[in-house]
């Protein structure tokens, strides 16, 4: 097994990925919103691939804003891991890179909509002064800062960067 940059070609296979792990509503899901017109951050676009090239994991990264600020704010998903694959780490090891090449890279805040007892692991945490597009349970909008005291900042509504009417 091999983690790796997403490349162009691997598209339609983490779409089919996402499709099984999520079901095919899951456009549908709030935080898809914040993905029209908006693009993954390539560099933190990950796979996980079997030695015969076969993706069994993949993890997005994307732009956002909060309120009318310009943190660097990321937005985390979707990830997913091959059924076959799930409680091998592969999972973990794509949160934790991801959170440490984002890091790296001077991101100041990663926020995603999803279960606290996975994420707690890595640090995220509910965060209730930032709002994303209904609906959406507030108690699984998570937060992880990466560089200290941005947390307090993050208020308001969370957008695509490129949407109209900010
Ligand atoms: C969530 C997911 C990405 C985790 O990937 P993974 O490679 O299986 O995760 P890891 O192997 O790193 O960690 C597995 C551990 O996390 C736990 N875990 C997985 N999903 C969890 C959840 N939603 N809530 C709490 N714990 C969870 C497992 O029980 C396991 O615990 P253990 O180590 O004590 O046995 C994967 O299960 C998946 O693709 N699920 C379907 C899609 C999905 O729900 N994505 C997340 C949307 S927010």
């Amino acid at each position: 097994m091999r983690f790796e940059i997403e490349k162009p070609e691997d598209c339609t296979e983490i779409e089919v990925l996402l499709d099984n792990a999520f079901g095919l509503g899951r456009t549908n899901l709030s935080s898809y919103q914040l993905r029209i017109g908006n693009q993954p951050i390539n560099e933190l676009s990950m796979v996980a691939k079997e030695a015969d090239g076969f993706i069994i994991g993949s993890i997005r990264f994307w732009p956002v804003t909060v309120g009318q600020n310009n943190y660097k704010v990321l937005l985390l998903g979707p990830i997913a891991v091959h059924h076959t694959h799930q409680g091998e780490g592969i999972g973990s090891y794509l949160i934790s890179e991801g959170i440490s090449k984002a890091r790296e890279l001077d991101w100041e805040a990663i926020l995603l909509v999803g279960d606290e007892p996975y994420y707690s692991k890595f640090g995220f945490s509910v965060i209730k002064t930032v709002e994303f597009p209904p609906p959406t349970d507030p108690n699984r909008i998570l937060c992880l800062e990466l560089t200290e005291g941005t947390r307090e900042l993050l208020i308001g509504k969370v957008r695509c960067p490129f949407s109209r009417g900010r």
